[in-house]
């Protein structure tokens, strides 16, 4: 099997903890453990924990609390991981064979792009388009045209990751409509939900066709990507073909994220981490979107619903891996290019870290953008 590189994951994976100022990140700030173990009986009982291997789908416990975020979902529906990435990675193991045409948003976090194709599928990208207004918006009347009766899958992401958009119920319906129509699975990764800048929650594609995968995880909206916990809802005949994939990757959560997470997804601490990071994410967005309009017509971007990103398109002429090159070699900030999610010409900027992170950041590209000619 011939993998190509996943490129952002790549750059970030080499540069992230090397550069003096890091907005490759598409989440806000994490937490401390100190935040989430914050009393003394939480503290002990996290320091009695054995470190053994525990259940290997993940706890009873914590399934039953991530069913409880998707209607009618049950402990059987759900496959806990390491990550989001390992539950985008066993579900497009399990689902994708050589032949396979796979239909796929784009632009979108390019895992499951770079999976199928590796384990033989035919991606066929289905675009989102840029609107006026400006927003980020599906194009049903395309989907309709690309899926077939060959098409094994469809792929979205949603909240969007580079654009942060969200699509809402009336539009989720008519993608499972064309999904049951040809025979379809859909692979939602929903990993942004709950990070959504207005508290509106972005609607799950859960109960929609009975074909659905979810991946998700509590990398993002919940600021603890250091947990490594992801899940997979999907139905319970699909979760147990699943786990014994999961046999053959990582057998089981750690125990200390297992507990952590069970934790986190209480209900009244979840609605606290939520309200923290829809907190970030306001108070942070109107300084980048300030910079971005500072600059004047260089920038053009389309709000972000959720997540700590904007994806914004430039006007010069600079590829957009040569320019990001730049700012990491000569002003240590990393920042992913368009290039990686196949689109030159656009950057997306990481805005969920401390402010004074944020500015310090901004401030060296702006003098990139000096140094290049492109701002005054
Ligand atoms: C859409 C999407 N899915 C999955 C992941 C991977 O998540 P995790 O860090 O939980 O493995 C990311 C990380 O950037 C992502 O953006």
């Amino acid at each position: 099997m011939k993998l190509e590189q996943f490129a952002m994951e790549r750059m970030q994976s080499t540069y992230e903890n090397q550069v003096a100022f890091n907005l490759s990140e598409s989440g806000v700030h994490p937490l401390r453990l100190g935040e989430l173990v914050d009393d003394s009986a939480s503290r002990e009982s996290l320091l009695a924990e054995t470190l053994r291997y525990t259940q290997s789908n993940g706890t009873a416990p914590l399934r039953l609390l991530i069913a409880s975020q998707y209607p009618d979902a049950t402990p059987d529906s759900v496959q806990v991981t390491n990550g989001g990435a390992e539950a985008n990675y066993i579900s497009t193991w399990n689902l994708v064979e050589r032949g396979d045409e796979i239909v796929m948003m784009v632009p979108a976090y390019r895992q499951t792009w770079g999976l199928a194709r590796a384990f033989g599928a035919n991606v066929k990208e289905w675009p989102l388009l840029e609107a006026a207004g400006p927003a980020w918006r599906i194009d049903i009347e395309s989907l309709d045209r690309l899926v077939t009766d060959r098409t094994k899958l469809i792929i979205i992401c949603n909240p969007n990751n580079p654009t942060g958009a969200r699509v809402d119920a009336p539009d989720l319906d008519a993608i499972a409509a064309i999904a049951n129509r040809r025979g379809a699975w859909i692979l939602s990764d929903e990993i942004y939900r709950g990070a959504e800048r207005d508290g509106r929650e972005t609607p799950t594609m859960w109960g929609r066709s009975d074909r659905v995968i979810v991946t998700s995880g509590l990398s993002k909206a919940y600021a603890l990507p250091g947990l490594r916990i992801g899940w997979v809802v999907a139905p319970p005949a699909l979760i147990a073909a699943l786990w014994s994939y999961h046999d053959y990757t990582t057998i089981s959560p750690g125990a200390l994220s297992d507990a952590l997470a069970r934790r986190a997804l209480e209900p009244a601490r979840r609605a606290q981490i939520l309200a923290r990071t829809r907190r970030i994410l306001n108070a942070n967005y109107p300084v980048i979107a300030e910079w971005l309009a500072a600059h004047g017509a260089l920038f053009s971007h389309a709000p972000p619903d959720a997540g700590a990103i904007v994806y914004a398109r430039y006007h010069h002429p600079i590829n957009s891996t040569e320019l990001v090159t730049r700012l990491r070699e000569q002003k240590s900030v990393l920042i992913v290019p368009g290039d990686h999610f196949g689109m030159d010409g656009y950057l997306r900027i990481g805005f969920g870290d401390e402010m004074s992170y944020l500015q310090n950041g901004l401030n060296r590209l702006h003098d990139l953008l000096l140094d290049i000619g492109a701002a005054r």
